[in-house]
């Protein structure tokens, strides 16, 4: 699916490679409404793999924002991230050039151990993530000799890939929850969780935003004007995996804004100006995931995209 102007010249491709959060929808253990739903086969209800965007601005070289548990799957869905023709490439090919991690989760790190074929490429981080990776001996497989580790600053802009310049910068969040203490500030602002702001050659600029838990005013003074912004859209409401019966933590104590309410995401947009609105990261929970539900209108009404594996957005 391609939104957007067809490119005649290189700008800036977004390519949602997973629109749900960690744990995927249909979700392996879950038998939510939503999750139920999709495998009796009900209309309205498409499946989702775990957070991850690629973007790039010739459609050539690559970068992956995060590195998703479904890689695997992703590549195999998506052309433009296989490798390209044997006879023009040889035996070995990517088009994926680097990598970038936005924060330490699971759903965002699991996949770089599907990359540890001795291929080149460049894995970006703030130095507070590098430094969760760097700590865990499982990525080790990235063979320094092939994967670059590169520790960037906060707000200061660096080639991403051919063509795209990024900055990262930070939003309210947590550490990653296998690293959760027993107390856990979840309104941190720092370097465990980053938004990417992309710029392309012809001057689009866009935001990746899969985990904030709260709009602050810096925040909404960054987007505003936005060609686009990808944005956390875990849950609809709060409490919503309390009142299914599914969890025991709100999207507050996980470090994500809700879309609904004074406090949501679709009210904090509202004024500023943001031409393309779209929702990734989504919770298997979400209502939002069926297409005929009210839930998906309001969203849709109040001019968001629920985003869905596979879509392409060009601009
Ligand atoms: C989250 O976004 O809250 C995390 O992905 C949770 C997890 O790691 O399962
Ligand atoms: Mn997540
Ligand atoms: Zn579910």
């Amino acid at each position: 699916m391609l939104i957007g102007a067809e490119a005649a010249s290189p700008r800036l491709r977004a390519l949602v490679l997973g629109a749900a959060a960690g744990g995927g929808f249909p979700q392996w253990n879950c038998n939510c409404a939503n999750c139920a739903a999709f495998r009796r086969g009900i209309a309205g209800f498409e499946a989702r793999t775990q957070s991850s965007l690629a973007v790039s601005s010739d459609g050539v070289r690559w970068a992956l924002l995060n590195a998703s548990p479904d890689l695997g799957r992703q590549f195999l869905a998506c052309r433009q991230i296989q490798p390209d023709d044997p006879v023009i490439v040889g035996l070995r090919h990517t088009p994926i050039a680097s990598v970038l991690l936005t924060n330490g989760d699971i759903d965002h790190v699991a996949g770089l151990l599907t990359l540890r074929e001795k291929q080149p490429f460049e894995l970006f981080s703030t130095a507070g993530i590098a430094e969760v990776i760097g700590g865990n001996p499982i990525f080790q497989a990235l063979d320094p000799k092939f994967v670059t580790r590169r520790t960037v600053t906060l707000d200061a802009p660096f080639e991403l890939v051919d063509g795209v310049t990024a900055r990262l910068f930070p939003v309210p969040g947590k550490v990653p929850l296998y690293l959760e203490g027993d107390v856990v500030d979840t309104d941190l602002e720092g370097e465990q969780t980053v938004g990417v702001e992309l710029s392309g050659r012809h001057g689009a600029r866009a935001y990746y935003i899969p985990g904030c838990a709260r709009m602050t005013e810096a925040l909404a003074n960054r987007l505003r004007g936005a060609d686009a912004v990808f944005f956390d859209g875990t849950l609809w409401q709060d409490d919503e995996m309390i009142r299914m019966g599914v969890g025991a933590k709100t999207g507050k104590r996980m470090g994500h804004m809700s879309m609904s309410g004074p406090d949501g995401s679709i009210a904090a947009f509202a004024g500023l100006d943001v031409a393309r609105r779209i929702f990734v990261h989504i919770n298997n929970t979400n209502p939002v995931l069926n297409d005929f539900s009210a839930e998906r209108a309001e969203a849709e009404a109040a001019g968001w995209t629920i985003a869905r594996d596979g879509m392409e957005v060009l601009l």
